[in-house]
């Protein structure tokens, strides 16, 4: 049995060095979960499971949600292997998963099958770090602002000049009014940005979309990053509550393949 800890950035991101049976034993699972929310992003280098054992690790951490087939889903932008790949073309750019839900899924849990010869890395921010850093003020600024979030949004960055149609269909996703700030029940607070937030309620539209993209900037900053380049087999998890994430840019013939599995949301964005 092994199991130790490595922190990866002082702010962000800890590698977990532990081999299969202990992951699947559960042992470590409250501790795993407890360095989730702490560090936001936990990586298991080179680990190599199989779907099925990845599949019973992300079931000792919580409620597993059933997507793809018999749990793993296939993130790939290959139309052949996944035919909603072009949607998946949005993880290029700074995004939470679920803002258009009022529960947004706690983790996802992604293993890297086949990768690019070029990019293909995946960054992640912290939420909760960029938040504790802002001023006194600002923080008392932000506290009760409600900030629309909607696919449609999100899909602008991939698709700039949409026909009629395709617009209709985004806008049959229903945007969602979501607290800038997030507190948890823990009594902590994160910040929910990223590319479908699409304005700030009750401000001024302009003002608003400066305040959006100015916080992602800061938000984003070097202190609060994290950049996985991926090797074959390493398996790694992101507290979608408490992170942003996004892929570098790769080829999309490239053949890049990661197998994901998704833990249940277990707390709103309201607390
Ligand atoms: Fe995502």
């Amino acid at each position: 049995m092994t199991f130790s800890t490595r922190d990866l950035s002082p702010r962000i991101g800890t590698e977990i060095q532990a081999d299969i049976d202990t992951l699947l034993s559960g042992k470590h699972a409250a501790e795993i979960r407890d360095i989730l929310e702490q560090r936001g992003v936990v990586v298991f280098k080179e680990v190599h499971m199989s779907d099925e054992q990845q599949l019973a690790f992300t079931g000792t951490l919580g409620n597993v949600i059933d997507e793809g087939e018999k749990g793993v889903y296939k993130v790939t932008l290959d139309t052949k292997e996944n035919p909603q790949a072009d949607y998946l073309k949005g993880a290029f750019f700074w995004h939470i998963d679920g803002t258009t839900l009022d529960v947004p899924i706690l983790a996802s849990i992604l293993r890297a099958k086949k990768l690019s010869e070029t990019g293909g890395d995946t960054e992640f921010s912290n939420t909760y770090a960029a938040y504790e850093d802002l001023s006194e003020e600002d923080k008392a600024k932000y506290d009760n602002l409600k900030v629309v979030h909607s696919l449609e949004n999100a899909q602008q960055y991939v698709h700039p000049e949409p026909s009629y149609e395709t617009m209709q269909m985004w806008r049959r996703v229903p945007s969602n009014t979501l607290p800038l700030v997030w507190k948890h029940k823990s009594g902590r607070n994160s910040l929910v940005l990223g590319s479908t937030a699409a304005y700030v309620e009750g401000m001024e539209y302009q003002a608003g979309r400066e305040l959006l993209v100015k916080l992602r900037d800061y938000a984003t900053q070097p202190q609060f990053v994290y950049r996985h380049k991926w090797n074959v087999g390493d398996l790694v998890i992101w507290d979608n509550t408490g992170t942003m994430h996004r892929a570098t840019r790769y080829p999309l013939d490239s053949g890049r393949m990661m197998h994901r599995t998704k833990l249940a949301g277990e707390e709103s964005f309201s607390g």
